[in-house]
């Protein structure tokens, strides 16, 4: 049987003055599908604003009845060619190819690689699992390297130091929504002859000067979660200009069906298939697409007038080269500055009604990659853990929603009154 990877905070040492208080302590307990809507507190009633929820207000259901109504069901069908041009289109690719899940479209690109056992991967220990385990199925090495302080993405001056002859391939994971500096990255990984694959997962639409997230390595990957800016409910994409790895994606995403006799397989493929159903909903999401954005950057621009003077809270950067699309709006609180740490803040908003989230906990912190990077510090990703957490989100939060979320934090500010 497989056995979890065990990990006790004294196993720790120092590192365990980062991890995030328990759950139950902010009482609203992480809920893994966000899918509801007025969900409400059961020890008083109130209703909660969730950290996010989807807006499903276009032609979701249109789309979805046409499919059910012509029988197209399953992974074949016009959402799903439709889907896949419609997101390439507005992510600037010339190629998407739509699957399950975002891990599953980084575990895509990374298998058409060809990766093999002791090859390397840098990435970003600041990130959610997924990256790590993409490169973890392919058999590779997950190389770690610490974020910037500046933007909370990858420092890509660590990365120069960390490429070997085993480097098969850089992860730039544009975090929260704010792009990686992709130019010096790109620069680097042609030097050296190093594929690049954007983790977008979180970055539908994102600028990096003028070019959007996605468009910019050899290839990358999406997320569709219902968490997503656009989402199927679950579901991913990869997109990418390069016709080999848009045609080996598209085969390896179905079982690897060989073009000239049915049941013929040359590859290890995977059943990474998107139905035409998520599609449906895909095609209509993405027709709102550039609306949610607008409305989250809004959104971001109220969040940060309303907070950036609060003592002790650091609002969400935005560099000049960038366009954020705030798939989360994350802030950092200085326990000393503000006068109550991170944790003991999330409560108080808890308590009110709001639902928050911590920041990641890195990879060289996680009990299943524990062993591999043992020993190895990230003080930026480190900082970022333990002071950094999320406010409601979703496209459709309101200003009032704003004001009063922005008016709480200040009512229990110690250091403003
Ligand atoms: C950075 C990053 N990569 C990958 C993923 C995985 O996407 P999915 O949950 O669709 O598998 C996520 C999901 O939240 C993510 O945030």
């Amino acid at each position: 049987m497989l056995q979890p990877a065990e990990l006790t905070l004294a196993e720790m040492g120092d590192l365990a003055s980062i991890i995030p208080a328990a759950d139950p302590e902010v009482r609203i307990r992480y809920h893994p599908i966000p899918d509801f809507d007025h969900r409400t507190d059961q020890s008083t009633g109130r209703s909660i604003i969730p950290v996010c929820k989807p807006t499903l207000e276009g032609n979701e259901l249109k789309y979805v009845t046409q499919a059910i109504e012509t029988n197209w069901i399953s992974s074949a069908g016009s959402f799903i060619r439709d889907f896949e041009a419609k997101f390439a289109e507005a992510c600037g690719t010339t190629y998407g190819i739509a699957c399950a899940n975002g891990t599953i479209a980084m575990h895509l690109a990374l298998a058409t690689l060809g990766l093999e056992p002791g090859d390397e991967v840098i990435m970003p220990t600041f990130t959610m699992i997924a990256t790590a385990n993409a490169i973890t199925y392919c058999g590779a090495k997950p190389v770690l390297v610490d974020m910037e302080p500046n933007y909370w993405q990858m420092d890509i001056e660590q990365v120069a130091a960390k490429i070997t002859p085993r480097t098969k391939a850089i992860i730039p994971v544009h975090i929260y929504g704010h792009p990686t500096d992709m130019d010096p990255l790109l620069e680097l990984a042609r030097q050296h002859g190093i594929m690049v694959i954007e983790d977008a997962a979180e970055a539908h639409g994102a600028e990096y000067k003028g070019r959007r997230c996605g468009s910019l390595g050899d290839a990358s990957g999406f997320s569709f979660y219902g968490n997503k800016i656009i989402t199927t409910g679950e579901g991913g994409m990869l997109t990418t200009n390069n016709r080999e790895i848009a045609k080996l994606a598209w085969n390896l995403r179905d079982h690897a069906f060989s073009h000239e006799r049915h049941f013929w397989h040359k590859y290890i493929g995977f059943n990474y298939r998107m139905t035409n159903l998520q599609a449906a909903v895909g095609l209509a999401q993405v027709e709102q697409m550039d609306k949610f954005i607008e409305n989250r950057r809004h959104n971001a621009q109220e969040y940060t007038s309303r907070l950036a003077s609060i003592p002790g809270i650091t609002t969400p950067p935005q560099a000049s080269w960038a366009k954020n699309v705030y798939w989360m709006y994350g802030l950092l609180v200085d326990e000393k500055k503000f006068g109550m740490n991170r944790d003991q803040l999330r409560k108080a908003l808890a308590d009110n009604g709001i639902e928050t989230r911590t920041f990641f906990i890195p990879m060289h912190c996680q009990p299943v990659y524990w062993e591999q990077f043992k020993g190895q510090r990230y003080p930026v990703a480190e900082r970022l853990c333990r002071d950094g957490f999320y406010l409601p989100s979703a496209s459709s939060l309101t200003l009032s929603e704003i004001e009063y979320i922005t008016s709480i934090i200040r009512e229990v500010c110690p250091n403003l009154h």
